[in-house]
């Protein structure tokens, strides 16, 4: 079924959120690296421009520009009201204020939507949705990342998580995944699910960044092959 432009709700990280989040090195992000669920994040702009090699997957972008920069501006005042009513829910040392979270998040976005189009053509932004089967061979990359997608969203189940995982891993040499919590800072009982079933097959290590945000969301699932 073709996804719905109101359906989605566009939120983007930047380049300095990615790399605390993801405790990406130096030496890390001059590898290949793929971005599931990328959306509007503006790290593979900030990465490209500084010379680094990142592929973003995610469905949002079978949209236009035009189309992704008016749901941007609808949803904002939707989230930040969310986000208003649930204040106690974060940790306010490093973004102070609501404003501020409003300002750093709308820079990252307007970051990806000056760079869409380009980054379009030169296939860093790659119209994906996993599980599916992406058209690359294996190994295409060195390093896979999922920030505030995989594991987050337990509604999806753990038949999806396996396959959608499966899918990264075949892509790529190490998965990385944060958080490791559901949208109410609760560890589930499905994502230590999926951690066991990675666990008997591969080597995985969590590990506490000190990106932590969302409260008790500060948490790195990598998964190496
Ligand atoms: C909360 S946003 C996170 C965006 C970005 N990773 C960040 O941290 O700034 C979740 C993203 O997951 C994407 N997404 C939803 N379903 C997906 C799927 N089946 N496969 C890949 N990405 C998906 C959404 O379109 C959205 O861009």
């Amino acid at each position: 079924m073709a996804l719905k432009l109101d359906s989605i709700v566009p939120w983007g990280r930047n380049i300095d959120e990615y790399t605390e989040m993801f405790l990406l090195s130096d030496e890390d992000l001059k590898k290949r690296i793929a971005g599931f669920g990328d959306g509007p994040a503006s790290f593979n702009y900030q990465a490209t421009m500084r010379g680094y090699n990142v592929t973003s997957f995610d469905p949002i972008y079978c949209f236009s520009k035009s189309q992704l920069e008016a749901r941007i501006n609808e949803v904002r005042t939707v989230i930040m009201k969310q986000m208003s009513e649930n204040k106690e829910n974060y940790i306010w040392n490093k973004i102070k204020s609501l404003e501020e979270l409003e300002s750093i998040r709308m820079a990252s976005m307007m970051l990806f939507l000056q760079d869409y189009e380009k980054g379009l053509i030169e296939k860093r932004y790659v119209f994906h949705e996993l599980p599916d089967r992406i058209d690359y061979p294996d190994d295409s990359f060195e390093i896979g990342l999922s920030s505030h997608f995989l594991l987050m969203y337990t509604s999806l189940g753990y038949d999806f998580h396996i396959a959608a995982i499966s899918e990264m891993l075949r892509l790529c040499k190490q998965v990385r995944i944060f958080p490791l919590c559901d949208l109410d800072s609760n560890a589930s009982e499905m994502i230590e699910r999926v951690i066991d079933y990675f666990s008997k097959k591969y080597n995985v290590v969590i590990r506490c960044t000190d990106y932590e945000f969302q409260k008790d969301a500060n948490k790195l699932l990598i998964i190496n092959k």
